[in-house]
């Protein structure tokens, strides 16, 4: 059978990183790992640039866990520095390229001042076409799907919703951000293999690449490794090979 051209040059329309590996890349050097997440700023500043020339529309990067905040105090204070920094300094370019800049997570555990760099980045960007780029913030999945079965709970008990009407569109258009489209690749760095509270809702039927890069060191030419392992794999939805070659499905669910 000739290869399908579409199949073959099929890019993901959302992808989602978990940029692990900064603490042990440095370590490996004799470093803090502070310096790590330094360094890592330079891969998050080409790969936003790189999915962007690329023609992908949302890029979602795991930034901070709700677990991290389980590190100690001078990583943590590190960390919310460069988001600070990244966001202030990067603020023109992501306006030059027409990029929306987004954020997931709870937003209010965040300190003050990477807080309003945050609220700075959102609020000048929210107009820009060009595709969206998303910090997922002292973010948990678990903790967003609480926090969606919170907002549904209050709902039903205010009498604007109906529980037995409840379906999978309605708790997940009660999620962070309804209006993005699920991830269609989800890339972890760092050699590990495990999704870490990332996105759970979302990442239902995400293909999962995972590389022993450490993530200071992942550049371009990983992330297009990533896309053609990507194309190379047969996205079923639980249906047959047949099925998805004819463009079928049953319809039913
Ligand atoms: C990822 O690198 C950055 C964050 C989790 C914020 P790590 O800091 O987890 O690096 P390793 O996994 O310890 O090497
Ligand atoms: C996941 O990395 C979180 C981010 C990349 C922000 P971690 O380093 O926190 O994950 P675990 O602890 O190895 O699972
Ligand atoms: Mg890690």
């Amino acid at each position: 059978m000739p290869p399908d051209e579409s199949a073959l040059t099929r890019l993901p329309r959302h992808v989602a990183i978990i940029m692990d590996g900064n603490g042990r890349w440095a370590e490996a050097r004799g470093l803090q790992r502070n310096r790590g997440h330094l360094a890592g700023v330079e891969s998050v500043k080409e790969i936003v640039r790189s999915v962007q020339d690329l023609g992908m529309e949302y890029l979602t990067l795991f930034a901070f866990s709700s677990e991290n905040w389980n590190r100690p105090d001078s990583e943590v204070a590190e960390l919310m520095r460069l988001l600070e920094v990244y966001l202030d300094e990067n603020l023109v370019e992501a306006q030059e390229r027409g990029v929306r800049l987004r954020v997931m997570g709870q937003l209010d555990r965040l300190p003050v001042s990477t807080q309003s760099s945050v609220d700075r980045a959102v609020e000048a960007t929210r107009d820009n076409p060009n595709g969206e780029l998303i910090f997922a913030l002292s973010y948990g999945g678990r903790g967003e799907i609480v926090d969606a079965a919170r907002r549904l709970m209050r709902a039903a008990e205010a009498g604007t919703l109906d529980p037995e009407s409840l379906d999978e569109k309605t708790f997940g258009a009660h999620l962070y951000l309804p209006d993005v489209p699920d991830p269609d690749l989800l890339v972890r760095t760092g050699d590990e293999c495990r999704i870490s509270n990332f996105l759970l809702w979302q990442v239902a039927y995400a293909e999962i690449h995972t590389t022993s890069v450490m993530w200071p060191d992942f550049r371009r030419e990983h992330l297009e490794a990533a896309i053609e392992d990507y194309r190379s794999r047969e996205r079923r939805f639980g249906m047959t090979s047949a099925q998805v070659e004819t463009g079928g499905g049953a319809g039913r669910r």
